[in-house]
């Protein structure tokens, strides 16, 4: 079983990109909705909450856990990696969505110049530019020497959340945040959180239709297809393609929110990590 955590409803845009790509799995998908939104979160806080999401997501039985969450991926997943599961989960592991976009920002750019934008946590934790700097490390895969550009947009999610993506001020506030990284005249954009998919057309438009503009949910989707080709012991062979949904708070407002993040209709189940 794969677990797919997200800080709220925006990975299960991730998650329908997974889904259409390896649809045989069984999957649980938890949004922590009532600790949401991590964005603005403190590195540590933004730690021990993905720390119990992770151990909530292995006692019910899942052997790999994806990161959906830009922020939860940024703030608590090489401390997971390095410290959590070598002392609690042996012979288990969690991915996120970072090393994924920077990998593909870093195979495509061609001036070497790549701008991220993301939630204020995601830019101030430095974890895409660290990601795309190792890119040209001797074990990095392109070997380019990147600069990189960073813009915290944290008014985005609220307005993708409240349906006001495509009003006058959305874009507007956009424009502003794009500005300062238009001079940096970056040819790849990376979307550095989960909901900006929704705002990717006037992103493209405002960038210019040159630049590269690119979006974890398919990106992430064909790294985890790699990924379980290379690593058998997440096969799929005892698999019925299971679906649950869990959110830590109300369960009607999290399936509403799906029809538009995931695109159909599910029945959620409300559950407690504390
Ligand atoms: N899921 C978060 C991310 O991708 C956005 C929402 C939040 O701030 O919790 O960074």
């Amino acid at each position: 079983m794969i677990g797919i955590f997200d800080s709220g409803f925006g990975g299960l845009t991730i998650f329908k990109s997974i889904e259409k790509k390896l649809p045989n799995y069984d999957y649980i998908y938890l949004g922590d909705n009532a600790r949401a939104p991590y964005g603005n979160h403190s590195q540590s806080v933004i730690y021990q909450y993905t720390k119990e999401a992770v151990d909530y997501l292995f006692a019910q039985g899942c052997s790999l856990i994806i990161l959906a969450c830009n922020t939860a991926s940024a703030e608590a997943l090489r401390k997971i990696q390095q410290e959590h599961l070598p002392q609690k989960h042996k012979n288990k592991n969690v991915l996120g969505v970072i090393r994924p976009l920077a990998e593909a920002a870093s195979e495509l750019t061609k001036n070497n110049i790549v701008a991220v934008m993301g939630t204020r946590s995601t830019v101030e934790s430095g974890a895409y530019t660290r990601e795309l700097k190792e890119q040209s490390l001797p074990r990095g895969k392109t070997g380019k020497k990147i600069k990189v550009v960073q813009e915290a947009c944290p008014l985005l999610v609220p307005l993708i959340e409240e349906s006001m993506e495509k009003t006058p001020a959305a874009k507007m506030i956009l424009k502003k945040y794009i500005r300062p990284l238009k001079s940096s005249h970056p040819d790849t954009v990376i979307l550095g959180c989960t909901h900006y998919g929704w705002m990717q057309r006037d992103i493209q438009k405002y960038f210019g239709q040159k630049t590269k503009v690119l979006y974890s949910g398919e990106i992430t989707a064909t790294k985890l297809a790699e990924y379980l080709a290379k690593h058998p012991e997440y096969s799929h062979t005892q698999a019925k393609g299971k679906r649950l949904f869990l959110t830590t708070d109300n369960s009607d407002r999290f399936d509403a929110a799906a029809k538009k993040f995931l695109g159909r209709t599910i029945k959620s189940k409300k559950i407690d990590l504390t």
